[in-house]
């Protein structure tokens, strides 16, 4: 019989998943979920059939840039792949997989946690209850905004952010209108009856909550900027389970400071796990440490779709999922 594939993970997987991946190749995994390295991820490529990062190692033109690479294949574990430089990966002739669909549900749900926290000012409560600093019920206490019937703004209509159109369309009465670079498809927006806006900026002006869902890389790098936070409502709560790097975090801490807008909530962040400073200090931002696709299910079902991808490439077929 002939060898097994040799693959290695970056970090902890879910153990069912690890399991498996141990039954059907020989596998490397990280039981210590330390980091790795460029230089150990270069070695991989090296020694390894397949590499498995996640979307917190960064892959880029210097891991990549590899001669006599072992690898032909980087699956990763997750749905973003601004972490892999895939221009250089598919110079570099490796195949480059992702995660989708399996957790848009979930990532949306936080979206919309995210945006019931920030209008609900739900970090703030928390702590004044855990700080002993609550003096009871008035009817001037801690004011929030309703979002019920409001309107719904999405940057980026891909799956997740039609998955969170949905849940604040259905779940909350909310009007949806929406922003993408690329054409969506007319029966797509019908499912929510989300109207389309011909500028990020039209969204902006006209929304009362702003869900950020485009990829993250160099061309939506600090997307939302100074200018582009002064166009929102003042009463308007900036969602991003996106990635950091799409906003500008100095900017949006100080119009959080300014009360150009209400609030906002955030999964991801530039630079993450630092969170900007200024950020820390705006109490009306609701943080969170990207936990968008963390569920059980859904972590299994990201790591059930890496192995339906490695299981495609080394029988010689497409993997379902490549990018690159
Ligand atoms: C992804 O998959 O891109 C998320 O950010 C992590 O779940």
């Amino acid at each position: 019989m002939a060898d097994k594939p040799k693959v290695l993970v970056t970090r902890r997987w879910p153990v069912a998943v690890e399991d498996k991946l141990k039954e059907l190749y020989d596998v490397t995994l990280n039981e210590t979920d330390v980091p790795m390295t460029a230089d150990e991820m270069r070695q991989a490529l090296m020694d390894y059939d397949a590499f498995c990062p996640t979307v917190s190692d960064k892959v880029d033109a210097s891991v990549l840039d590899v001669s006599g690479a072992r690898a032909k294949i980087i699956a990763s574990y997750g749905v973003g792949y601004s972490h892999i430089d895939t221009e250089a990966a598919r110079k570099a002739g490796f195949v480059v997989t992702n995660t989708p669909e399996v957790l848009s549900n979930c990532t949306a749900d936080l979206a919309i946690t995210l945006m019931l926290a920030a209008a609900r000012r739900i970090g703030e409560g928390e702590r004044e209850v855990r700080s002993g600093n609550w003096t009871g019920w008035r009817p001037t206490h801690m004011i929030g905004t309703r979002v019920s019937g409001g309107t719904f703004g999405v940057l980026g209509f891909g799956r997740i952010g039609r998955e969170a159109a949905r849940k604040a369309h259905f779940g909350f009465d909310m009007k949806v209108i929406y922003y993408d670079a690329f054409p969506v498809k007319p029966e797509l927006a019908a499912e929510t009856r989300a109207e389309a806006r011909g500028s990020i900026e039209d969204v902006l002006r006209e929304a009362d909550v702003v869900s950020l869902h485009m990829p993250g890389g160099k061309d939506n790098y600090h997307l939302i900027n100074e200018a582009r936070l002064k166009l929102m409502k003042p009463t308007a709560i900036l969602v991003n389970t996106a990635r950091g790097e799409v906003v500008d975090a100095a900017a949006l801490a100080a119009a959080l400071q300014a009360g150009t807008i209400a609030g906002a909530g955030l999964d991801v962040y530039e630079g993450e796990p630092k969170v900007h400073p200024a950020l820390l200090e705006c109490e009306n931002a609701v943080l969170l440490p990207h936990l968008g696709s963390a569920t059980k299910s859904t972590r299994d079902d990201m790591g059930w779709r890496v192995l339906e991808n490695l299981e495609a490439f080394f029988k010689g077929e497409a993997p379902r999922d490549r990018v690159a």
